[in-house]
């Protein structure tokens, strides 16, 4: 699987890339579905936010009730609606859009997205999701994030270089790395949990190595 000059816009397979990329990462969805069913009742609106292809929400049509609204919004064309959703509504459209709004919702998923917004749209659109959910409703959120021991920070990264080379060829690693650093900042989890502190109660609800899932409750 090629993965030269990464880009949202070019990818092919994108959700079989994710799988690939993010360890552990079907666990990871399986968690936050989980998670999920508790903040979605009848009529609840539910925003994934960076939706790629839609196959997360996809997953929620199937355990959630039918009066759900279910929206994804993702600015990459290349993406949306690549997962064949049904009874998913796809938005193209910028997160970091200074008008963009969300409608008083129940639940919005954000997974690894943050990471590949410009460090100074983070805390806005935090902000943005926060006020729109309503008071006991929820964000799930991932991001790759950094650890302040280097020797950690080490061992993690390898770690995950060693997972990846099942799949890809050392070249393709390295060649997505030099891609990346162009358009994804991850932060340490104290910059992270400073962006969520906003919300009442954030809760670890998924780890391994650098990747990292928070249960955040207005
Ligand atoms: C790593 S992918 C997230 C994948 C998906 N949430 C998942 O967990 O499978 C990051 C996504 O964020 C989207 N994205 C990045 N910047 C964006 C922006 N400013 N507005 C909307 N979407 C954006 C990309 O197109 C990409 O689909």
């Amino acid at each position: 699987m090629s993965s030269t000059n990464f880009s949202f816009d070019t990818i092919q397979s994108f959700d079989d890339h994710i799988e690939l990329s993010i360890p552990n990462y079907v666990n990871l969805r399986e968690s936050v579905l989980r998670v999920a069913t508790h903040f979605i009742g009848e009529n609840a609106l539910v925003y994934d936010l960076g939706c790629s292809t839609g196959l997360l929400l996809a997953k929620v049509r199937l355990i959630a009730p039918e009066s759900a609204r279910l929206v994804g919004i993702d600015r990459s064309d290349n993406l949306l609606g690549k997962s064949g959703s049904q009874g998913v509504t796809l938005i193209n459209d910028d997160l970091t859009r200074a008008d963009f709004s969300l409608e008083s919702c129940e639940l919005v998923f954000c997974l690894f997205t943050l990471q590949f917004l410009p460090l100074a749209a983070r805390k806005t659109l935090i902000e943005k999701v926060h006020s729109a959910l309503k008071p006991g409703a929820a964000l799930i959120i991932a991001e790759k994030q950094y650890v302040d021991n280097g020797y950690i920070q080490d061992l993690f990264t390898f770690s995950h270089y060693d997972m990846k080379l099942e799949h890809f060829t050392a070249e393709q690693i390295l060649d997505k790395q030099l891609s990346l650093r162009r358009i994804m900042r991850p932060q340490s989890e104290e910059q992270n949990l400073a962006l969520l502190k906003v919300f009442g109660c954030v809760t670890p609800i998924w780890q391994f190595l650098q990747f990292k899932a928070w249960l955040c409750i207005k």
